[in-house]
């Protein structure tokens, strides 16, 4: 935890009106091992211990909002005082200073309003075809009996989809393992440098220079991606073609540097968020035979081709609740931030400037205040039943202005692979593979997953 004001831990006026400390802290390096050992075990321990939990790395302290109103008033910021900020977004500053996804407030609206057409019902349609079109691909070239390591697979073909549907004319010129190599390096960096402070890493030096180095890396792969839309013959029709206009003086829109941000962040926010969620519904369908044929039953049902966010998710119950109950499980961005922009107030405590505020969606969804037996994978509490589903303590894509922009293209992305995946293949676990989730990088996802494919019907 990188960033703290030493003011937050003389202005609370009454020491009982401070959150209390998380479970568990060691003198000295206080949550640090729980942080680096199992952050999910430690996550799930604050579920019932107060609204808000102080959690402590050496002598920094940052703030767990635990409680799901807490966290959506804090999300939602009336006020304005909760700016995306904290330990996670400074790590992010230092990597996409002006991208979408860290830009302060005062220059976010502009930026979502520029990006916001490429999320519209409409382009999401059109990108549904090229969703679909990439599982056929890839589970076209899959062998029966094969053993995939599904991470890699997904990763793969949500960079293809994001390229293909935000950068479609440099598509070919994209090295993709190039690409999720040097997105999965820096993603498991970036969470060493949330994780342990500044005063910590400044005697493991390397941690820092090998986090340069990767930043370096991501750089010069989203360079290479404008180099290549500046070479290509036609404008580039998708997102990129939009940020790469020129403003009405004739001048570059956005700088290269601006340009390379937001590139970034498309290509770690749109795609390993979706590879996770889509690699995480695979493995359940492996380990669930009865999921696995009820999906079966519901999409075999289906034509052939694209399914459509707009007019077939609501034909497809099952399919709905199963990937809900997936991002409930398991999302993506199990921890995020904000910082306190002035002194604020939230629920019973008051923060002063400059404090950083944690929340966990993993913490937040399996709480069992808000849902029944939390760590059950169960579809049907999204049919409808009360009162198994609290759906204000339902947040995989944030919520407010800061909100996730891809969700609705995530959720189709996803049923579209689900679908085309399904349709040909059954899904099996591979016996001692083993799925390492204790410890998270900056993103949840199932590292190490194995599942071997095996032929539903012979190929169209
Ligand atoms: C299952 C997939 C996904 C999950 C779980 C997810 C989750 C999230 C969450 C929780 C936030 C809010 C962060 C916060 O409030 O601090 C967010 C923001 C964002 N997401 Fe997603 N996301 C997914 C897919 C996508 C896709 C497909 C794209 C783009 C292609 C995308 C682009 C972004 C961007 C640019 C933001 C920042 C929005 C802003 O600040 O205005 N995400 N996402």
């Amino acid at each position: 935890m990188s960033v703290s004001s030493p003011r937050q831990h003389t202005s609370y006026g009454h020491r009982e009106s401070r959150p209390p400390l998380a479970p568990g802290a060691r003198a000295v390096i206080g949550h640090l091992e729980q942080l680096l050992r199992d952050p999910l075990k430690l996550l799930r321990s604050c579920s019932n211990a107060a609204p808000v939990v102080r959690l402590k790395v050496a002598h920094v302290s940052v703030y767990l909002v635990c409680d799901a109103d807490l966290a959506r008033e804090m999300l939602i910021n009336k006020n304005g005082v909760f700016e995306k900020g904290g330990p996670i977004y400074e790590a992010g500053r230092s990597i996409v200073p002006n991208s979408l996804v860290v830009c302060p407030a005062d220059v976010h609206r502009g930026q979502r309003t520029m990006m916001q057409p490429a999320f519209s019902p409409r382009s999401i349609g059109a990108a549904e075809s090229v969703m679909s079109e990439e599982g056929e691909q890839a589970s076209n070239s899959w062998r029966d009996g094969q053993v995939l390591d599904v991470l890699t697979e997904s990763g793969r073909i949500t960079h293809r989809v994001v390229a293909r549907t935000l950068m479609p004319s440099v598509t070919e010129a994209i090295d993709v393992d190039h690409l999720l190599e040097v997105v999965k390096d820096l993603t498991r960096l970036v969470a060493l440098q949330v994780v342990v402070p500044k005063s910590v890493r400044r005697v493991i030096p390397t941690l820092d220079s090998r986090f340069a180095a990767a930043v370096d890396g991501t750089r010069q792969a989203a360079q290479e991606i404008i180099a290549a839309s500046r070479a290509s013959e036609t404008r580039d029709q998708g997102l990129l073609g939009v940020l790469m206009q020129q403003d009405e003086s004739g001048g570059a829109r956005l700088t290269d540097e601006e340009l390379c941000d937001q590139i970034i962040t498309l290509f770690t926010a749109g795609t390993e968020t979706t590879a996770s969620s889509l690699a995480w519904a695979m493995h359940i369908l492996s380990i669930r035979p009865d999921l696995e044929r009820r999906l079966h039953a519901e999409l075999d049902r289906m034509p052939p081709g694209p399914i459509s966010f707009k007019s077939d998710l609501g034909n497809l119950p099952f399919t709905c609740n199963f990937i809900s109950e997936t991002l409930r499980c398991y999302p993506s961005n199990w921890l995020l931030s904000r910082s306190v922009v002035e002194s604020a107030k939230l629920g019973p405590y008051v923060f002063p400037a400059e404090s950083s505020l944690m929340f966990s969606p993993y913490q937040i969804h399996r709480n069992p205040k808000y849902y029944e037996h939390p760590h059950q994978f169960d579809p049907d509490r999204w049919d409808g039943r009360p009162p198994t589903v609290s759906r204000r303590a339902y947040i995989p894509f944030g919520m407010g202005a800061r909100g996730c922009i891809g969700d609705r293209f995530a959720v189709s992305e996803i049923a579209n692979l689900l679908a085309t995946i399904t349709r040909r293949w059954s899904l099996r676990p591979v016996p001692n593979a083993q799925i390492r989730s204790k410890r998270p990088y900056f993103f949840a996802a199932p590292y190490g997953l194995q599942l071997q494919v095996v032929r539903r019907r012979p190929l169209s």
